[in-house]
């Protein structure tokens, strides 16, 4: 190739900076034509131990070496910070931001020139993406894979949503704690990431929906011999699209957003990916807005029956054809010219797929819902706006008039939920306060908070729920998330009390407190910020400087492409 590659500022010519930069590197078993001017592929490993859903990852990143080299590239592994979602307290999301900033200095600060993404839980997919993008270098996602689904007592059971499940049925009475402990070996029973539609299968969708991984990411097993193959020829693809110049900003458009936005609500996708997407149009400079996740995904039938929206796994779908196969089933819905990481267009990277099985991936007619995608809410109990997912809600509650039942914080909530004096049954509308960005801090996935024991033994399952947290993916119910601003910078959120009345309209998009503006003015006054003094550390700088969530939840100073040129010396 006749363009200088970014990796020659440290490997190519004569003199001292050349001599550490090869020497030191050599101590890795490289010979010298490693140096010879060919691509250097980082790959960007976000294994560990600690997050359960990469612990394959050192199984994998050796198939895409394999593909790196099979190319001429030369791949160089390096770790990064990992989100794991299991384990992280008090919320994986706290850490996306520093994640990204750990990628993005990585990528600029060391000599490469394209760089590989091994992605699997929630957090990891867009903290990489995001780093990546302020870099805007070639970059692909591999993502670690679903794990095989779950089995229980003869029957599939789904990460997450059957835990949410069996934990309210042991409340209720309706299965025992043995059966409960022993649900948890039968839950997880291979490497790799949730196997319901949540978070880490969406975000695995989306980066396959806007063109940043090749065609099948989203739905092989861990496990599966396609997985392996996938990570080669994505190794084999990086080094070709490094020639290319093929880089994110050619690939992170308008139309890619909105035709991720749109297969989010063909596949019930998680209410997550809403403040990712957002973060990582932020980064790459792409207009996007909450009021896009409307626009584009309004009126999107929900095809994929998977969990927690229908009832299959990530297994099915993959046996039913994957993603390509639901794109196919959308495509007039879909932008089929947008770019892809092979170098070609939606449309050319779907042509020729099927469905293989029309009770997972389901016909149009069939649709599990005609209204998926996210519902953007406004009204004054969220001036920027709040979001539901209208195919994990009940149909008989998106349209509800209720009284509140105010939780100041979590803890507030435990203490109170199972109280048998609390004053709440089934119509009235549990809010949670000051689980935001700043308030939590982290904006932790408890906005679908379990339903008080007493409600739960007279069977009801779902209830009007409003907070400014998240959910996880692979939770449901008719539950309002992401309300901005949060309670704890002052939001309307905050100044709800028991008795409220609150209206919620999924249909005209309504989300209204019975309250005058002369009383909310007067409650304002006696308000005070609730948020506890930092220690200092990263936990400060996010409390500081964290977007709300209608903005990505990203900080301030990370927002925008910084580039890829190659910083000053180090000698
Ligand atoms: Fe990692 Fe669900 S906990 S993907
Ligand atoms: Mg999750």
């Amino acid at each position: 190739m006749t363009r200088k590659l970014r990796s020659q500022a440290w490997f190519g010519g004569f003199g001292k900076d050349a001599f550490i930069h090869r020497s030191w590197m050599k101590n890795n078993g490289l010979p010298d034509d490693a140096f010879d001017g060919r691509p250097v592929i980082g790959i960007c490993n976000t294994f560990s131990e600690l997050t359960p859903c990469t612990a394959h990852f050192r199984g994998l990143v050796e198939h895409v070496k394999a593909g790196i080299l099979e190319a001429g590239g030369l791949p160089l592994e390096f770790p990064v910070f990992s989100c794991g979602e299991s384990n992280l307290r008090p919320t994986a999301m706290l850490f996306r931001n520093l994640a990204s900033m750990d990628v993005e200095e990585a990528i600029r600060g060391n000599p490469m020139d394209g760089v590989v993404l091994m992605a699997g839980c929630d957090k990891t997919t867009p903290s990489l993406v995001m780093g990546a993008a302020s870099c805007d270098v070639p970059a692909i996602v591999v993502s670690g894979g679903p794990m095989l689904n779950g089995r229980f007592r003869g029957k599939p059971i789904g990460s997450g949503t059957d835990v949410w499940k069996f934990s309210e049925d042991v409340r209720a009475g309706l299965m025992t704690e043995q059966e409960f402990a022993a649900a948890e070996s039968a839950m997880s029973r291979s490497p790799g990431h949730c196997m319901t539609m949540g978070t880490a299968s969406t975000m695995a969708s989306m980066v396959e929906s806007l063109g940043l991984a090749l065609p099948g990411n989203a739905a092989y097993p861990a496990v599966d011999a396609h997985r392996a193959r996938l990570a080669r020829l994505s190794g084999r693809r990086i080094v070709a699209m490094v020639k290319e110049d093929l880089r994110l900003s050619a690939i992170l458009t308008r139309k890619a957003f909105a035709n991720a936005i749109r297969i989010n609500g063909a596949i019930g996708g998680s209410t997550n990916a809403v403040v990712h997407l957002l973060a990582i149009a932020g980064r790459i400079g792409t207009e996007l807005t909450l009021e896009d996740w409307d626009r584009y995904g309004r009126d999107i039938p929900t095809i994929l029956n998977l969990m927690p929206s229908g009832k299959f796994l990530m297994e099915e779908f993959c046996y039913a054809g994957g993603l390509p196969a639901v794109m196919k089933e959308i495509a007039d819905l879909l932008d089929l010219d947008a770019l892809t990481v092979t170098g070609k267009t939606v449309g050319d990277n779907i042509a020729g797929t099927e469905n293989f099985n029309e009770e997972v991936i389901l016909p149009r007619d069939k649709a599990l819902t005609q209204q998926g995608g996210i519902a953007v809410l406004r009204g004054n109990l969220a001036p920027n706006g709040a979001i539901l997912k209208p195919s994990a809600a009940s149909p008989e509650l998106i349209r509800h008039r209720g009284r509140a039942v105010v939780f100041e914080n979590i803890e507030h909530y435990k203490a109170r939920v199972d109280d048998p004096a609390l004053d709440i049954d089934e119509t009235c509308v549990m809010v949670l306060k000051n689980c935001g960005p700043k308030g939590y801090p982290g904006m932790a996935e408890v906005g679908n908070m379990a339903l008080p024991q007493k409600l739960l033994e007279k069977g009801v399952r779902d209830m009007v729920r409003i907070s400014d947290a998240r959910m996880s993916g692979t939770a449901f119910g008719t539950v309002v998330l992401h309300a901005a601003p949060e309670a704890a910078v002052g939001g309307p959120l905050a100044l709800v009390e028991d008795g409220d009345m609150i209206e919620l309209d999924v249909e005209s998009r309504r989300l209204h407190l019975e309250v005058s503006d002369e009383e909310l003015t007067r409650r304002r006054r006696l308000w005070t910020s609730p948020v506890p003094e930092m220690q200092g550390g990263y936990q400060s700088l996010y409390v500081e400087r964290v977007m709300q969530a209608d903005h990505g939840a990203d900080l301030d100073f990370l927002v925008g492409c910084r580039g890829h040129d190659v910083p000053r010396e180090s000698h």
